[in-house]
């Protein structure tokens, strides 16, 4: 059982810059937690402070109900890994994972035993007479997590631990942290500014920014139901496209009307605009670039674009277009050429829209 539970959680610097501003955070046994977020925004700063690694400024960090701010590293029952892997080069494979159950004295026979099982659970049986120098980065990785799972700990916290790998090795190591995730049933704890990663590993993502929480939320939550303007530019790949508009009722039918087309508004949507006393007013419109779609006939023409560039990335295209509302991206399945000057009508899924307050950038309705 492991609960960690972040109270207001406040960290100024000794220069006073403040890097974490009141974070709540209810952190359950066995979730996979995802700080995500820009670079700045506080990811690594919040990971320390629960590590014990960094002090607390303000607020209380509980694990299992208790107060942990004063409580050493060691003490805490918690592994980090990080992104530098942090291994002692003179030390073997095997030196390197049993290291801490040697520090604290555990038998002989006892560490041989967990350290095989270990190396068999990460596929680095072969490797444990190296040293880490004459390892690949992918394998290191490996063992600094090695030397993380032998301790059992209540949770395993890392920062970016694949950033250092290429782009195949990364998608490999992802899914292995995936597969240990469901075998040691642990609490994670993990920090990334990459989505993809945040998005395929996460039960419950913490979207961050100038060292605030954005949103706590469901990796499809968080992608269909953004809070604010940022999170709904900041999750999903390519980001979303942000357009003005003005919302409008005619006949009954509350509308957004573009510069070159018009947006009917589905029930929920209307309402949600009326309630709020959009109806005459411009708001900050969204649409993802796999919901902007080709127009068949005039009446359904929301945008009018220019193609700029072409991607055809093998089942799908990305477009990229100029508009009169701005730079719109098209993500299609439609896969016919585009060439570069090109002028195409285009629509968009009107129940994809997403709606924000142009001014506090709060979502007004998804
Ligand atoms: N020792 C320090 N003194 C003062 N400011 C610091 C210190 N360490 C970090 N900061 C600042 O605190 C903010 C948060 O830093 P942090 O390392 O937590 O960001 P991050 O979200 O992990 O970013 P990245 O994705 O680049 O790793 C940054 O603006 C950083 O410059
Ligand atoms: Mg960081």
């Amino acid at each position: 059982m492991s609960e960690i539970i972040l109270k207001h959680i406040t960290k100024e610097y000794e220069n006073g810059f403040l890097a974490v501003k009141d974070v709540n955070l209810e952190i359950k046994d066995n979730e996979f937690v995802i700080l995500v977020g820009p670079s700045g925004c506080g990811k690594s700063t919040t990971l320390r402070m629960i590590a014990g690694l960094e002090d607390i400024s303000e607020g209380d960090l509980l694990i299992d109900g208790e107060r942990m701010n004063d409580v050493a590293p060691q003490h805490r029952d918690i592994a980090m890994v990080f992104q530098n892997y942090a291994l002692y080069p003179h030390m073997s494979v095997y030196q390197n994972i049993a290291y801490s159950l040697k520090i604290k004295k555990v038998p002989k026979s006892e560490i041989d035993k967990r350290v095989r099982e270990v190396a068999q659970s990460l596929g680095l049986e072969g490797l444990l007479d190296r040293r880490p120098g004459q390892l690949s980065g992918g394998q290191k990785q490996r063992v600094a997590m090695g030397r993380a799972i032998i301790r059992h700990p209540k949770a395993f916290l890392m920062d970016e631990p694949l950033s250092n790998l290429d782009a195949k090795l990364r998608g490999q190591m992802r899914v292995e942290i995936a597969d240990l995730y469901q075998r040691l049933n642990t609490t994670f704890i993990y920090v990334t500014h990459d989505q993809t990663e945040a998005m395929t590993l996460g039960t419950k993502i913490v979207v961050m920014k100038d060292g605030e929480i954005q949103q706590i939320d469901s990796p499809a939550n968080l992608f269909n139901y953004p809070a604010n303007r940022f999170v709904a530019g900041f999750i999903g790949t390519p980001t979303m496209n942000f357009f003005d508009a003005s919302c409008e009722e005619t006949g009954g039918q509350v509308v957004l009307q573009t510069d070159t087309g018009t947006i009917r508004m589905n029930d929920k949507k209307a309402a949600a605009l009326k309630e709020g006393g959009w109806i005459g007013k411009k708001v900050a419109a969204g649409i993802r670039p796999e919901h902007v779609i080709s127009a068949k006939d005039g009446a359904s023409k929301v945008f009018e674009g220019e193609v700029g560039v072409f991607e055809l990335l093998g089942s799908n295209a990305i477009v990229y277009l100029q508009t009169a509302s701005g730079r719109m991206v098209m993500n299609t399945t439609d896969l016919r050429e585009y060439t570069h000057g090109e002028r195409v009508a285009l629509g968009v899924m009107e129940d994809k829209v997403h709606i924000f307050d142009p001014e506090t950038e709060r979502t007004v309705t998804n």
